[in-house]
């Protein structure tokens, strides 16, 4: 179990620690389970139903068998583990998630309920943004690996599925990608913001060949000159990002037409990719 000073700062939050957060309301019928995957910029939790996890650990006999069905969460709860200096701040931020909104819709984004709460566990009063977001299950679309329908066939695989339904998966898959591209493209253009697609387990394939952006929250804004922007975990999110997007763009186009996009002409400069590579090597150093 963590040591109080760490429950104080939020540095570290195990499962038994969330149920003593002043904002969380852990007597009602809802249990909050730590998320198997983590990041590094939030807590995340599962939502469960009290009931489902009951019969996940007790089981329940189904055609007089006794099976023990994985409790499926009901939502994500997300603390920030950022510090806002003011409500403004705060507010900057849920702004720019529903821009994001906006540009993708909801077909390509975890949607979340964001929501700011006063936590006291320090003994002072701090604004902490939070949100309940819809679950997605499925497999993480690592862009790095995505060079073509072999690594999707591969994701998909495991639901066992016949030949025929498997191509239609990836035809599915690849127009939602391809949707995904264009509507990232189209708010870069117009408002110069792009979400973090760098981290890895940000983009998530469902079973039904959807692309789900799970990672609603480090949108930054792009800026169109010679300096690295580096964020508040000292990583080059905005240069990677786009050179995901970029990679995206090139495994689903399949051509390299866009390339000399102004965009891409600045950020993916040869010059430019050692300097990115070397503050990624100086962040991974750090971890
Ligand atoms: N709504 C969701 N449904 C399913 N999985 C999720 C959801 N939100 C986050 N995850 C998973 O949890 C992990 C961490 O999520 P996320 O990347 O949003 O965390 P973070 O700490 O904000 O990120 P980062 O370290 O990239 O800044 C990822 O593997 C992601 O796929
Ligand atoms: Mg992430």
């Amino acid at each position: 179990m963590a040591e109080t000073n760490d429950i104080r700062d939020l540095a570290y939050l195990s499962e038994s620690d969330i149920q003593k957060l002043n904002f969380v309301n852990a007597s009602g019928s809802y249990f909050f389970r730590k998320y198997y995957r983590s990041g590094l910029r939030s807590h995340i939790f599962e939502v469960l139903a009290k009931n489902d996890v009951l019969k996940e650990t007790r089981g329940e006999v189904i055609d007089g068998v006794r099976m023990f069905p994985r409790a499926r969460p009901k939502k994500m709860f997300r603390i920030l583990r950022k510090r806002f200096e003011n409500k403004e701040k705060i507010f900057h931020e849920i702004e720019r998630y529903h821009i994001l909104l906006n540009f993708l819709g909801k077909d390509l984004i975890a949607e979340s309920e964001e929501f700011i709460v006063d936590y006291t566990g320090t003994g002072e009063s701090q604004i902490l943004l939070c949100g309940l977001q819809e679950y997605i299950q499925g497999e993480i679309l690592d862009p790095w690996r995505f060079f073509g329908d072999n690594y999707l066939k591969e994701l998909f695989k495991s639901g066992t599925h016949r030949e025929s339904k498997l191509l239609d998966l990836i035809q599915k898959a690849r127009k939602n990608i391809a949707k995904f591209v264009k509507r990232i493209r189209s708010m870069i253009k117009e408002t110069g913001y792009i979400p973090d697609l760098a981290g890895i387990g940000n983009l998530v394939l469902t079973p039904e060949g959807g692309l789900k952006l799970v990672d609603i929250n480090n949108i930054v804004e792009i800026k169109f000159n010679d300096t690295i922007f580096i964020d508040d975990k000292g990583y080059p999110s905005c240069d990677v990002s786009v050179e995901v997007l970029s990679m995206l763009e090139r495994n689903i186009f399949q051509n390299d037409l866009f390339m000399d996009d102004p965009l891409y002409r600045l950020f993916l400069s040869k010059k430019r990719k050692i300097k990115v590579k070397a503050l990624e090597k100086e962040f991974y150093k750090n971890l």
